[in-house]
């Protein structure tokens, strides 16, 4: 079996969608793949609910309560590999993880880590990117799945998707609408993955 663990900090739409999509397309049967466990670094993460309702596995593990990034990281790998009987999940998705990751735990997880970014990569990584998408202009946005390397927000790209700016947008109005395909690409580029 293929384990997938996600992280997530937040609302976890991206989890839930990935979730839904394992379901209605079959991973199991067809891919021998699903989702094993999803762990959040926020004790409030709305999607940990989500997912205790779907009967996965939830872990949180509040990096506050570490001295380092480093033993954090190093925890997180513990709780992750855990998950999966041989210690070898065959993918390990974030999803809205909000966490910089030490280059020892990129290291890991080689070939096996994938991000989705609100943003048209290599255009606006790091933080607040429909706000400066808006400030710089731009009549398109978007979300990029990409693998991950220890540089932030870079790693080949695997898929995007691409909406309009429209007049009169906010960055929350923008980043809904980039969400919306956020959820349409993500469980589409994990099954080509899952799929070899
Ligand atoms: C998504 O828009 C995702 O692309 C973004 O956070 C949101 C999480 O939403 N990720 C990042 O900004 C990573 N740097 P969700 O929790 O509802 O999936």
């Amino acid at each position: 079996m293929k384990n997938i663990v996600i992280l997530i900090s937040g609302g976890g739409s991206n989890m839930a969608a990935i979730v839904r999509h394992a379901q209605t397309a079959h991973w199991k049967q067809r891919l021998g793949a699903q989702v094993v466990a999803v762990i959040s670094n926020k004790a409030g993460a709305g999607g940990l609910a989500f997912a205790r309702e779907q009967g996965i596995a939830t872990a949180v593990l509040d990096h506050t309560a570490y001295p380092s990034r480093e033993a954090f990281d190093a925890a997180l790998m513990a709780e992750i590999d855990r998950h999966d009987p041989q210690g070898q999940p065959a993918l390990v998705v974030l999803a809205g993880f909000m966490r910089i990751l030490t280059p020892g735990f990129v290291a890991h997880y080689a070939g096996r880590l994938v991000n989705i970014h609100p943003s048209l990569l290599p255009a606006f990584t790091g933080l607040n990117t429909h706000q400066r998408a808006l400030d710089e202009g731009c009549q398109f946005a978007g979300a990029t799945v990409h693998r991950v390397t220890p540089e932030l927000d870079h790693g080949e790209i695997l898929a995007q998707a691409v909406v309009p700016v429209l007049p009169g947008d906010s960055a929350d109005t923008l980043a809904a609408r980039v969400l919306t395909q956020e959820h349409l690409i993500y469980p589409r580029a994990l099954e080509r993955l899952l799929a070899g």
